[in-house]
């Protein structure tokens, strides 16, 4: 959702500003802009659409301003158009803002500033903004950063925020409330981003703005106070990511690129913590919590989207393993309960982004109720891995294509290496089944290699299939949360409608929807309930339903019974997500790309959803 980059320092910051910009495009938006000084001057420049669209129609203008500030919008107040786009100045046209969130109480103020002659040229939350902190500075007579902290004292919602004087040239003024912001310092100079993502390649140290504060950059020196004037030293952080890992690199889209990555982001998520030859699992995150987790009585999960289904899949794995009953929540329909939380519950959350706006709720209302929660992030430093009170990294490395596709994978891994940890502490795994799962894990990665032998065949069944109406995905067990995985993949990037059941619920409903003309993807491994899965795929084959089978290598019996079969290697059927998503991931973007759509940017989509 809405990506905030800007600038000072002594480059040229508009081609700065646009190649950020570019970088946050995977976030979801819909129109862009630019606000530069120039001279005494703001400038503002927008444009609905893609980034692109703004670049071309500034091309040929000499823009050399120094400062700025640039914005992609995921419209929420009002259309996406270029009025609405952001940045927007202020009444007086003095300032100007960009902003990711929501200002819940934007129309009262809107009100009242109104009655004061401000007028207002979008429908937008932010403009208000923008106008209020004039307003402020108008009655107080204050310094602009006084000005901006009085604002945000009275604004409720979600916000970061960077905003812009024409009276104050070299300065900019930043401040968060439940968005992310991240603050480059470089050598003379200052990036501010939603993430890391533009900055990597200026400069590595990062600070992350916390709740409430104010960073201000001014004189070339950066200052940061919370909203009562509370002054907080800068914490420096080093970032890791390589600038390579968030570029294409030769790939067509960074889905692809992604998906065969999953090898290597599978290994990175066990490396230092698992060594099967020396029977060796280590968590450093949850050093000193692991008796808590192995004494909990119930663990809640909660998470969205794809991280909702790691979750089904570690709901398997804590009862199979660790017998601990274990409940899997959407974060927004916990949020919103009076969730009852006992003493010994825990409360895992998992998000790639470690920004989703409901997760991060649900974690802060079961802290308010005395839980201990563990955060399962891909992205280092982000606002839920700083919520949680101890947690473990996927370390996935920066997932840009909207599908989640190798952070799912980390993310079954990384609650599998919980899962066998927990149940080791509690002793209900015996050390032969330990040592079976620890060498069995470190094997996926080159498994995972193996299943990538079929793609060619897997695009084969794509092109069959391109313009299919809709697909049903069914399994059972631990392939049940794959099959909604991959009805997920598909409708996403494809815009097919799909839906993913569980195999015996077909009897219940969606069998009525069952003729030649409907394919139905089979999760249908050697695992405890195969015999069951044959018998749900008899069900189909008999009312002519076109079945593709994903399979163990070497079945001879079900290639006999349907239309298309995908062989993936033979692995301890704990560990079978891992494999048996990875096809269902080829076939959504074979699909997609045969279908023409912009498979990165899925339309309506973001990629890390900041609002609720
Ligand atoms: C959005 C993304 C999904 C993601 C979900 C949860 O809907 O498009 O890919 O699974 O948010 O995001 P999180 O970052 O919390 O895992």
């Amino acid at each position: 959702m809405c990506g905030i980059v800007a600038y000072v320092g002594y480059r040229e910051a508009f081609p700065l500003i646009l190649k950020g910009l570019k970088r946050l495009e995977y976030r979801g938006y819909d129109s862009s802009g630019v606000a530069l000084l120039e001279g005494d001057k703001l400038n503002i420049y927008k444009k609905k659409g893609k980034v692109s669209d703004l670049e071309s129609e500034l091309a040929g203008k000499h823009l050399t301003a120094t400062i700025g500030i640039g914005h992609t919008r995921w419209a929420t107040h009002g259309e996406p158009n270029d009025v609405n786009a952001h940045p927007h100045y202020s009444n007086n046209r003095r300032l100007s803002i960009i902003h990711n969130g929501i200002i819940e109480n934007y129309a009262s103020i809107k009100q009242n500033l109104v009655k004061k002659g401000h007028v207002f040229l979008s429908d937008t939350d932010t403009e208000v903004l923008v106008h209020f902190i004039e307003d402020i500075q108008n009655e107080t007579g204050d310094t602009l950063e006084s000005a901006v902290k009085l604002a945000l004292k009275e604004v409720f919602g979600a916000y970061a925020i960077v905003v812009m004087s024409a009276d104050h040239p070299g300065q900019l003024i930043a401040a968060r409330k439940g968005s992310p912001l991240v603050i480059g310092v470089g050598g003379d100079e200052f990036f501010f981003a939603s993430d890391a993502t533009p900055i990597v390649e200026y400069t590595k140290d990062v600070v992350y703005l916390d709740d409430y504060e104010v960073a201000v950059v001014k004189d070339g020196k950066l200052n940061i106070q919370n909203l009562d004037n509370t002054e907080t030293i800068p914490y420096i952080q080093k970032l890791e990511m390589e600038l390579e890992t968030i570029e294409k690199g030769g790939y067509d889209h960074f889905m692809i690129k992604e998906i065969f990555e999953q090898p290597r982001s599978i290994a990175d998520s066990m490396r230092g913590r698992l060594n099967a030859a020396d029977a060796h699992l280590q968590l450093g995150g949850l050093n000193g919590y692991l008796d808590k987790l192995a004494a909990a009585e119930r663990i809640v999960i909660v998470g969205c989207g794809t991280s909702w289904h790691a979750g089904l899949v570690a709901e398997y794995l804590f009862e199979e393993l660790a017998r601990i009953n274990v409940e899997v929540e959407y974060a927004s329909e916990f949020r919103y309960r009076n969730p009852v939380i006992r003493k010994n519950d825990i409360v895992i959350a998992i998000s790639q982004s470690g920004e989703t706006a409901d997760t991060l709720a649900a974690i802060e209302l079961a802290k308010s109720k005395g839980a201990t929660i563990f955060g399962v992030c891909n992205v280092v430093g982000s606002s839920i891995a700083r919520a949680t009170h101890a947690g473990a990294y996927t370390h996935a490395g920066p997932e840009i294509g909207v599908a989640s596709t190798k952070a799912f994978t980390a993310q079954v891994t990384v609650l599998t290496l919980i899962a066998i940890a927990t149940a080791k502490r509690k002793g209900t795994i015996n050390e032969e089944m330990y040592r079976q799962l620890l060498a069995e894990l470190e094997n996926v990665p080159q498994k995972v290699n193996e299943v990538f032998e079929n793609a060619s065949r897997i695009k084969e069944i794509a092109f069959i299939f391109t313009y299919a109406r809709n697909f049903i995905y069914l399994g059972r067990g631990l392939n049940f949360p794959v099959a909604l995985e991959g009805a997920l993949k598909l409708k996403e990037i494809s815009y097919i409608h799909a839906e993913g059941y569980p195999a015996a619920e077909m009897k219940h409903g969606p069998i009525a929807l069952i003729d030649e003309d409907m394919p139905v993807v089979f999760l249908a491994t050697k695992d405890s309930s195969y015999e069951k899965i044959v018998s749900n795929i008899q069900e189909v084959k008999a009312r002519k339903g076109r079945v593709i089978a994903i399979v163990t290598e070497g079945d001879t019996l079900i290639p006999g019974m349907v239309d298309f079969v995908i062989e993936v290697p033979k692995v301890h059927e704990i560990l079978t997500p891992l494999l048996s998503v990875i096809p269902l991931q080829l076939l959504s973007y074979y699909i997609a790309v045969m279908r023409g759509r912009n498979v990165d940017q899925p339309r309506n989509l973001a990629k890390s959803v900041t609002v609720e």
